[in-house]
């Protein structure tokens, strides 16, 4: 069990524990949502029998980067947000549900189709994140969130310097050429034990884990697995250069990008992907330096007042 106290509020908040609930109906389908988060690929996987059911493009599970189940805090946690959606998305330029959100998650770091909001798998998988926030005071933001935010390189983060980095800490459990260890045979729909950082079985090109900073933070403060925000393993430095390394590999590439951050205001300093308000190559987008990116943007946005 993961806690996560607040300080302004004085309260403490313990994730709840899914074996407790009952096995009714709700319980029983909260359970279903925890399994199809940590066994996407057995459930809706692009290898599933029932070619219906094959919603995931890849054989990633969400608890491959939602870890733990979506419990550990900087580890991308799922805990939480329930009330907080619907919520405004700069990415799509209006309000998206908390459906919408997975299925954004579905398009991209699964690199597959999106789910109908109707869906038995779908509404498991939401009713395990409400349950996730249970007890939760509605406006009150649970510490943890996201991946983490350590200070950013004065230089472009560098993928030369990232290689050896990668053999040494990485390389043992993701595999020579980043494509992880199977579970089992390829075609089976049991997913892997070392899931693949790039390569035709990894997320795409639009996936939030294909921006620097979200992989750099998530490396810096859960990898090599098992290390965690109180105890990571790569320096700051190591962190950015390997980061670099893996988003400079080839992996599927989602069509239609371009529409992403309609508002280009909006679009984060480190998407790699074109077109940019501000006039930065696409190279220091994906790579940074960012702070000088994001003074020229804060200009840009008190012009445009
Ligand atoms: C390759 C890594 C990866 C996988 C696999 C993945 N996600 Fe995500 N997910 C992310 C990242 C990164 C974010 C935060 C994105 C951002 O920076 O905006 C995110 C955000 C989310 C959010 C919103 C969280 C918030 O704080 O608002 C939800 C809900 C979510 N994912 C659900 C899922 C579900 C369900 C699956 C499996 C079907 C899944 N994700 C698979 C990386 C992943
Ligand atoms: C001891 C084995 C091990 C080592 C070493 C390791 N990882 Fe991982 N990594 C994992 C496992 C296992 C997961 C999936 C987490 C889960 O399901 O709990 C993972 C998940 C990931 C993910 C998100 C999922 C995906 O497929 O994209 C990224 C990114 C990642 N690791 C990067 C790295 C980098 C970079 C290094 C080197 C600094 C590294 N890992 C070192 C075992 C390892």
């Amino acid at each position: 069990m993961v806690s996560a106290g607040n300080a302004q509020s004085g309260l403490v908040w313990l994730v709840p524990e899914v074996g407790a609930l009952p096995r009714d109906a709700s319980g029983m389908q909260v359970r279903e949502g925890r399994d199809l988060i940590t066994a996407t690929y057995a459930h809706i996987g692009p290898n599933v029998r029932d070619t219906s059911r094959r919603y995931a493009g890849n054989n990633l599970a969400c608890t491959n980067c939602h870890l733990q189940a979506g419990t550990k805090k900087f580890g991308l946690p799922l805990f939480g947000l329930f009330g907080a959606f619907p919520q405004y998305s700069a990415r799509s330029g209006n309000e998206i549900s908390i459906e919408d959100r997975v299925n954004s998650c579905m398009t991209r770091s699964m690199n597959g189709r999106a789910m109908p909001v109707d869906a038995p798998e779908m509404q498991a998988m939401v009713a395990y994140i409400k349950f996730l926030s249970s007890g939760v005071p509605s406006g009150v933001t649970l510490p943890g969130m996201g991946a983490g935010n350590m200070p950013e390189l004065d230089r472009a983060a560098d993928p030369v310097r990232g290689r050896p980095v990668y053999a040494r800490a990485c390389l043992g459990c993701h595999n020579t050429d980043g494509s992880g260890v199977r579970n089992s045979i390829p075609s089976s729909a049991m997913g892997y034990m070392m899931p693949p950082l790039w390569g035709p079985d990894s997320f795409n090109n639009g996936a939030g884990m294909a921006r620097l900073s979200t992989i750099a933070n998530f490396v810096h403060f859960n990898m090599p697995h098992g290390a965690d925000y109180l105890n990571p393993q790569l320096n700051v430095e190591e962190a950015w250069d390997v980061a670099a390394y893996v988003v400079s590999q080839a992996r599927p590439q989602k069509a239609g990008l371009e529409h992403d951050f309609p508002n280009r205001l909006d679009k984060p300093v480190d998407a790699g992907f074109g077109p940019y308000a501000d006039g930065f190559s696409q190279q220091q987008h994906t790579y940074g330096p960012f702070a000088p990116i994001r003074a020229a943007l804060e200009k840009l946005r008190s012009e445009k007042k």
